[in-house]
C-alpha cells in the first residue's frame, strides 16, 4: 500500500515560489492573510446555528456584545487581515459601496465576496468566500485610480474560494492550474487534497434556478429543453442547485457540470457580480480547462465600467459552454428575423 506525502498549503506555496524566480512572496502573503481570516470566519460559520440561542443577529448576545450579520463580520475579518498583511493596496467588496484603501504602498488590489450563499446560512447549507487579486496599476503611494479596480478578469493574478461545507476547503489558482486544499481541523492546517483540478470530460449536471424559466431568454430556454427532452442526449442530465455559487461551482468542477445564472427579462444582466463572483470563477473555470461566458463573450474579456456591475454567467467544460453559446446565438438570430419581418 502506497502512502502519500502530506503537503500543507504553506509547503505548497514555498515549493511554487522556488519554481518561480520572479515571485516576490507578496502574493503568497495575500493568500496567507485570506487563510487567517477565513479560519476565523469558519469558526463563526460553524456556530451559525447557535445564533438564536446565544443572541439574535444584529442584536446583542448574552455577553452583551454586538452580534453582527455574518457577511459583515466576514468582510471585517478579511479586510483586517489584508491590512495587517501589508501587501494589499485596496480592496473592493460586495458588501461595501466603494473601494477601501488599506496600504498606500501595497502592490495588489483584492476583490471579495466575503460570504457567498448567505441565504443558506440559516439552513445549514454550504456557503463560501470568493476572492480575486490584481496588480495595482497606479504608482506606489499615488491615489487610487479607476484603472486599479476596473480591470478585466484576464488581468487577475490569482483567484479562488473558500468553501464552508462538510469540510472546509480552499481552491485557488495563480494562473498555473487549480489546486484544492482541505482544512484538517485537528491540526488547523490546509492540506493539499486536490492537485491540478480539471473539469471531467463529460458534463452530467446542470445547475440553474429553473424557477425563473418563464423569465429566461429563448436561447437558454431551448438549451434547457434540449438537454431535458432531446433523444440526442443519451443519458439524462442531473439537476443540482443549492443556491450558493461556491458550492454549486465546486460540485460541477469535480463531478462535471455546468452552472448557469443567465440574464432574465426583468434583469438582463442577471444577478451575479462581475468583480466578486464572475471573474474569479471564470479564471478558475479556464484554469481547470473549462470556459466562462456571459452568453456572447468570455467573461474574462468583459471591460468593467462599474465596480458592482452584474453579468450573466455560464461556467463549465468547454464543450458544454460552447453549446449554450450556440443556442443563444441561433435563437437571437431567429428572434431578430421575426422582429425584422414584423417591421
Ligand atoms: P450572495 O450570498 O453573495 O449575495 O450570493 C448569492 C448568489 C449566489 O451565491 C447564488 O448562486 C445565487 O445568488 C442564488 O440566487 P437565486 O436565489 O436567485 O437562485
Ligand atoms: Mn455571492
Ligand atoms: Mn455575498
Amino acid at each position: 500500500m502506497g502512502t502519500h506525502a502530506i503537503i500543507t498549503l504553506e509547503q505548497f506555496i514555498i515549493e511554487k515560489e522556488k519554481n518561480n524566480p520572479q515571485a516576490t512572496g507578496s502574493l503568497s502573503q495575500i493568500i496567507r492573510d485570506l487563510v487567517l481570516a477565513t479560519r476565523i470566519i469558519n469558526r463563526e460559520v460553524n456556530k451559525a446555528g447557535l445564533v438564536d440561542i446565544i443572541g439574535a443577529i444584529g442584536g446583542t448576545n448574552i455577553q452583551g456584545e454586538e452580534v453582527q450579520k455574518l457577511d459583515v463580520y466576514a468582510e471585517r475579518q478579511i479586510i483586517d487581515a489584508l491590512k495587517r498583511g501589508g501587501e494589499t493596496f485596496a480592496v473592493g467588496s460586495e458588501e461595501s459601496d466603494d473601494m477601501l484603501i488599506l496600504n498606500p504602498e501595497g502592490k495588489y488590489v483584492v476583490m471579495i465576496d466575503p460570504l457567498d450563499g448567505s441565504s443558506n446560512i440559516d439552513v445549514n447549507v454550504s456557503i463560501g468566500t470568493i476572492f480575486s487579486v490584481y496588480h495595482r496599476k497606479s504608482e506606489d503611494g499615488a491615489e487610487l485610480h479607476e484603472s486599479d479596480y476596473l480591470q478585466k478578469g484576464r488581468e487577475q493574478v490569482a483567484a479562488g474560494y473558500f468553501l464552508y461545507g462538510t469540510s472546509t476547503m480552499l481552491v485557488y489558482t495563480t494562473g498555473h492550474g487549480v489546486n484544492g486544499f482541505t482544512l484538517d481541523p485537528s491540526i488547523g492546517e490546509f492540506l493539499l487534497s486536490h492537485r491540478d483540478i480539471t473539469y471531467p470530460a463529460k458534463c452530467n449536471i446542470y445547475s440553474i434556478n429553473e424557477g425563473n424559466y418563464r423569465k429566461l431568454f429563448e436561447g437558454v430556454k431551448q438549451y434547457l429543453r434540449f438537454i431535458k427532452t432531446s433523444n440526442e442526449v443519451k443519458k439524462p442530465y442531473t439537476l443540482r442547485y443549492v443556491g450558493s455559487l461556491v458550492a454549486d461551482f465546486h460540485r460541477n468542477l469535480l463531478k462535471g457540470g455546468i452552472y448557469l445564472y443567465p440574464g432574465t427579462t426583468d434583469k438582463p444582466q442577471g444577478k451575479l457580480r462581475l468583480m466578486y463572483e464572475g471573474n474569479p470563477m471564470a479564471m478558475l473555470a479556464e484554469q481547470a480547462g473549462g470556459m466562462a461566458t456571459n452568453g456572447y463573450t468570455d467573461v474574462l474579456d468583459t471591460d468593467p465600467v462599474e465596480l458592482h456591475q452584474r453579468t450573466p454567467l455560464f461556467l463549465g467544460s468547454k464543450d458544454e459552454v460552447t453549446m449554450i453559446q450556440e443556442f443563444i446565438k441561433v435563437y437571437d438570430q431567429i428572434s431578430n428575423l421575426v422582429l425584422n419581418g414584423r417591421k
